[in-house]
């Protein structure tokens, strides 16, 4: 039996793992607690498997570790949303915990010190974002010369005018059905920029070997090119249940009919375009920050935060989100990469209060 933490337990990510469990797709994983930050929910989940939970902010590095003592995991599923996923992160490795990792936030901030303290405490961080997940696999055993991430284009892919966007538009994703803060971020293509970041530092590539294009039925989760100049891809339906029980469990490991084959039978028409750098400034601006360095990864993730948060109470427009991340970035902060967890939380600090003045 494998004993499965989840951190984030009420979210999609959450509730879409423990469907799993509940539908029987992942017999020998037992679930060893859960927790959120404060959803009624967790004590029906908690109640209904038997298992520990608690209301402990991410950002908690202290109340995570003892949680994670008290329930004895094998593997943290990690959850949470946003910044607040870090700390959780941090905790996890340092209980030598392996980690099927969700928060992409954790990866963009926590960068090559994140990763190397996971190598020296001989944890595996497994990606969960479906895109990750699918070049995980592919990178098996092949050698690639560029990665090809994949975006759905978000509600917004065909619409000219976003300068009066709502919030109702905005949450109204057209094939994930998703939190509210990532759904925000698909709708500029932060979520897309995040994931520019998250593929270079957890597979080494620079930003230049990382292309993005839309594929607006979701099928396809991204693909590598090899130096021959074949193109390899993983496709299935956008169903996020494959990658974290993969995550969860690995390839080849008692997975059976996670997801409903592909209908082959009939017409299955796959699209590929290029995306507009004009109407989406989020993805470019995220490259730039990936070009620039450790510090500008961190300002643009947090930034980001703060102004979704903003946008999702009504402080500020859609188009607002990418003029004060930008107006944030342009502050400066340092290239290097940090080398410690405080360097880390201090431009998160710096970056939050910027965004939180502009809002
Ligand atoms: N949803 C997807 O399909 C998807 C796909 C790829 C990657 N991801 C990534 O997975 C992560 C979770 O996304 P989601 O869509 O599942 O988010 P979500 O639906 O908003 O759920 C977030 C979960 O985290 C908990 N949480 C929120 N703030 C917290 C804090 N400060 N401390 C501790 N727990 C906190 C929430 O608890 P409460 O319910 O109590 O607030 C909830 O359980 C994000 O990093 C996202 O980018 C999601």
């Amino acid at each position: 039996m494998t004993r499965l933490l989840i951190l984030g337990a009420t979210g999609s990510i959450g509730t879409t793992a423990l469907n799993g469990i509940r539908a029987g797709l992942c017999p020998d994983v037992s679930l060893a607690g859960v927790t959120a930050s404060s959803s009624p929910l967790l004590e029906d989940i908690s109640r209904e498997f038997s298992v520990p939970s608690a209301y402990i902010d991410g950002n908690d590095e202290s109340a995570v570790s003892s949680f994670i003592d008290r329930t004895e995991p094998d593997i943290i599923l990690n959850a949470i949303s946003g910044s607040a996923g870090l700390p959780a992160t941090i905790a996890s490795i340092k209980k030598g915990k392996d980690i099927a990792l969700a928060n992409k936030e954790s990866v963009v901030m926590g960068g090559s010190f994140m990763l190397s303290l996971a190598r020296s405490q001989g944890v595996r961080i497994i990606p969960v974002d479906s895109e990750h997940s699918a070049i995980y696999h592919l990178l098996q055993g092949k050698k690639a010369s560029r990665l090809i991430i994949t975006a759905s284009g978000g509600p917004f892919v065909d619409r000219s005018d976003l300068e009066n966007v709502t919030l109702e538009e905005a949450l109204h994703h057209p094939t994930w059905k998703m939190g509210k803060k990532i759904t925000i971020d698909s709708a500029t293509l932060a979520n897309k920029g995040l994931e520019v970041m998250e593929a270079s530092l957890l597979f080494s590539f620079p930003p230049e070997k990382i292309d993005v294009t839309v594929h607006r039925q979701s099928i396809v989760h991204s693909m590598i090119e090899t130096e021959e100049g074949a193109f390899y891809m993983l496709a299935s339906p956008p169903d996020m249940t494959l990658p974290i029980l993969l995550a969860i469990k690995g390839e080849g490991k008692g997975l059976r009919n996670i997801v409903r084959p592909l209908p082959l039978s009939s017409a299955l028409t796959l699209t590929f375009e290029g995306w507009d750098k004009s109407r989406f400034p989020m993805l470019s601006l995220a490259y730039d920050a990936l070009r620039l360095g450790g510090g500008y990864r961190i300002a643009y993730c947090r930034a980001d935060e703060a102004t979704v948060n903003a946008f999702i109470n009504g402080r500020i427009s859609f188009c607002d989100i990418p003029r004060i991340v930008k107006a944030v970035m342009e502050c400066g902060f340092p290239e290097e990469e940090p080398e410690s967890y405080e360097e880390i939380m201090a431009i998160d600090r710096e970056a939050k209060e910027k965004a939180e003045a502009l809002c």
